[in-house]
């Protein structure tokens, strides 16, 4: 008899301090309302990830459409590696490459370190391209709006 008594408070024990710990997820970690692109999702959600976009085959590049705007990528990058040890966009698009590529070439922007130096390589803040380059897609905007083109790319 005893020992049932025990494990009764033993389990109403674990179920208040479970029911304490549920309730500051509720609260303790609550996003605040906050609404993003993709609705609503509490800081200890995992939020449904984007849908992907149709990358299209090697096209036309878009115009850009504002000036220093990282051109878009005209052509498919699938599986193409870029890590610490090898850059496959530099096996066309560096300067020792591009003339037998045929590639454009990295512009001399991608040489200056952060202090504006020029290094006789591409700059570790230009090395993983991506950060700044995305293939070009057809794509609705993801919010409304009435934006321009700068009058010097019309
Ligand atoms: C096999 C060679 C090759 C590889 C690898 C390659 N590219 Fe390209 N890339 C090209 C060629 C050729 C063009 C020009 C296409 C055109 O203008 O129609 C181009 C165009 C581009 C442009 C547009 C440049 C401009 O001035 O409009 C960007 C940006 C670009 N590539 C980025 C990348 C990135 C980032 C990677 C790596 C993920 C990569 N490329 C890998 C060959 C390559
Ligand atoms: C920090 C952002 C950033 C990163 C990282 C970056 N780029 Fe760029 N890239 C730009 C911008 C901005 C431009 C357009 C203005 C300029 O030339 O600086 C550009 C221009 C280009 C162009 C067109 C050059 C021209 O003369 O029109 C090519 C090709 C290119 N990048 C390829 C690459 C490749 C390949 C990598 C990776 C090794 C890379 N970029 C990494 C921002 C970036």
């Amino acid at each position: 008899m005893k020992n049932i008594i025990k494990s009764c408070i033993f389990i109403l024990a674990t179920a208040l301090v479970s029911q304490t710990y549920a309730d500051d997820e509720m609260t303790g970690y609550s996003n605040g309302g906050v609404e993003s692109l993709r609705g609503s999702t509490e800081l200890y959600e995992v939020s449904d990830p984007a849908m992907m976009k149709n990358h299209q085959a090697d096209r036309k590049p878009y115009e850009p459409q504002f000036v220093f705007q990282p051109p878009l990528i005209p052509h498919q990058v699938r599986n193409y590696e870029v890590d610490s040890k090898v850059n496959k966009c530099l096996s066309c698009h560096s300067f020792k490459n591009a003339r037998d590529s045929g590639a454009p070439r990295i512009s001399v922007t991608h040489f200056e370190s952060r202090e504006g130096l020029a290094l006789a390589d591409v700059s570790p803040r230009r090395y993983f391209c991506l950060q700044c380059h995305v293939p070009q897609v057809d794509a609705d905007p993801l919010v409304e709006n009435d934006f321009e083109k700068v009058e010097s790319l019309q």
